[in-house]
């Protein structure tokens, strides 16, 4: 395993880090339904083997944007038998929840119990983007994170953040922070933060972790086969994984990329590549070849939506990530591909009311209404009302 100094914090960090927003589940497909034993063996496999950042947060694996999901209760049991203290646990403040001070004590209160912990080594303040900045700000957000690190509940403050340059330069302006994290991967590198935010954040003396650094596994499930054809043809033996991860490491401003593994084969293939991958590496050639199949890939995308899982659950029921992962399948693989008759009537496109909720859920701003009307259209044959 690689370490890279974080930021302006004395720290070492490995260079991948553990994402458990994505942790492997049980039979069903419920994510509130984690399957614990496989997903602790996994996390402790990777610290055993030198990753010492575990990034959760207060409503991963959960059925509610609105209540703690079983991530971080999952993690405080990987996190037992010595575990704590090899790693730099990070978790989040879900922001869109503050609705006033007191809340964002009450939040860290309860997360240290759910972590079974006394402190936090990096504290997020998650998902930041223009309503839930200002939400927070006149909360009084500086005001707590100084006192949560005065009497040692956090260590390091930091944010993560889903909405434009400017917005991000504003935020990194605003507090004395510790560090950041950023979308970051081939297919988004002037989107959201992007290149420039992550320079920017960098000089700053922020250290940057990065989430989505394979767009949430669409650069290697979703490629083209054009664009795998590209990879293939170019003579090195790599998988699309490690070039996805070789391209964002391959910034040194980039300290921790998190990666949502959940089998044994993607946290040790990862890891073999976390031991290799110094920055700056990657020659003329290679990022030529990686802007090939970039293009390839922006090109077929008909949704920007990396399954994250924050606009669910639908009070309607429809399954917004799968349709819009069925809809890009459908433009990338052609009319023969089946990933939509997976989905039950009652979690089809047709069944959305429009209310708009995941609308302003969605950390990529997608007009979700409107495509899953298209998706409606192309793939149910059910024109729009
Ligand atoms: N703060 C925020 O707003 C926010 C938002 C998103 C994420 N995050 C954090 O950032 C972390 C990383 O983001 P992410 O989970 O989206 O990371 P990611 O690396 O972009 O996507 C993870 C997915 O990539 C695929 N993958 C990873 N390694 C692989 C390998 N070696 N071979 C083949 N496939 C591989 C897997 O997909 P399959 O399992 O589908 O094959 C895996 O679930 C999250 O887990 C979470 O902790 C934070």
């Amino acid at each position: 395993m690689l370490y890279r100094s974080f930021g302006k914090t004395n720290e070492k960090v490995s260079i991948l880090g553990f994402g458990c927003m994505r942790l492997p589940l049980l039979p069903g497909g419920d994510s509130s339904k984690i399957d614990e034993k496989k997903a602790i063996e996994l996390i402790r496999y990777a610290i055993d083997n030198g990753v010492n950042y575990v990034d959760t947060a207060y409503t991963y694996h959960g059925n509610s944007s609105t209540k703690g999901g079983e991530g971080e209760p999952l993690v405080a049991k990987a996190l037992k038998d010595g575990y704590r203290e090899k790693v730099n646990l990070a978790t989040k403040l879900p922001s869109w929840l503050i609705n006033q001070g007191s809340d964002m004590d009450k939040y860290l209160n309860e997360q240290l119990k759910r972590l079974e912990t006394d402190h936090i080594d990096f504290y997020l303040i998650h998902s930041l983007n223009r309503d839930n900045w200002k939400r927070v700000k006149e909360n009084g957000v500086d005001e707590f994170l100084d006192s949560a690190i005065k009497d040692g509940r956090i260590r390091y403050a930091g944010f993560s953040f889903h909405d434009k340059l400017k917005l991000f330069k504003e935020i990194v302006d605003y507090y004395d922070w510790s560090f950041c994290q950023i979308q970051y991967n081939y297919s988004d590198e002037n989107f959201q933060a992007g290149t420039r935010g992550l320079k920017y954040a960098a000089q700053r003396g922020l250290g940057v972790t990065i989430m989505e650094p394979l767009r949430g596994g669409k650069l290697v499930n979703s490629l083209p086969k054009e664009a795998r054809a590209i990879f293939d043809r170019s003579g090195f033996k790599r998988t699309p994984a490690e070039w996805g991860l070789r391209w964002v490491w391959n910034h040194p401003e980039v300290k921790v990329v998190l990666s949502g593994m959940n089998s044994m084969e993607q946290v040790k293939e990862n890891i073999k590549t976390a031991s290799k991958v110094e920055a700056n590496l990657l020659t003329e050639k290679e990022l030529k070849i990686i802007d090939q199949v970039k293009d390839v890939f922006n090109s077929k995308m008909k949704v920007n939506c990396t399954g994250c899982e924050y606009c669910m659950p639908c009070p309607s029921g429809v399954n917004i990530p799968g349709c819009f992962s069925a809809y890009n399948n459908y433009s990338i693989f052609g009319k023969g591909d089946d990933t939509y008759n997976s989905i039950s009537s009652e979690h089809r496109a047709s069944k959305c009311k429009e209310c708009g909720r995941c609308e302003s859920l969605c950390p990529q701003g997608i007009s979700i209404r409107s495509k899953l009307k298209d998706v409606r259209y192309l793939l149910e044959k059910v024109p729009a009302l």
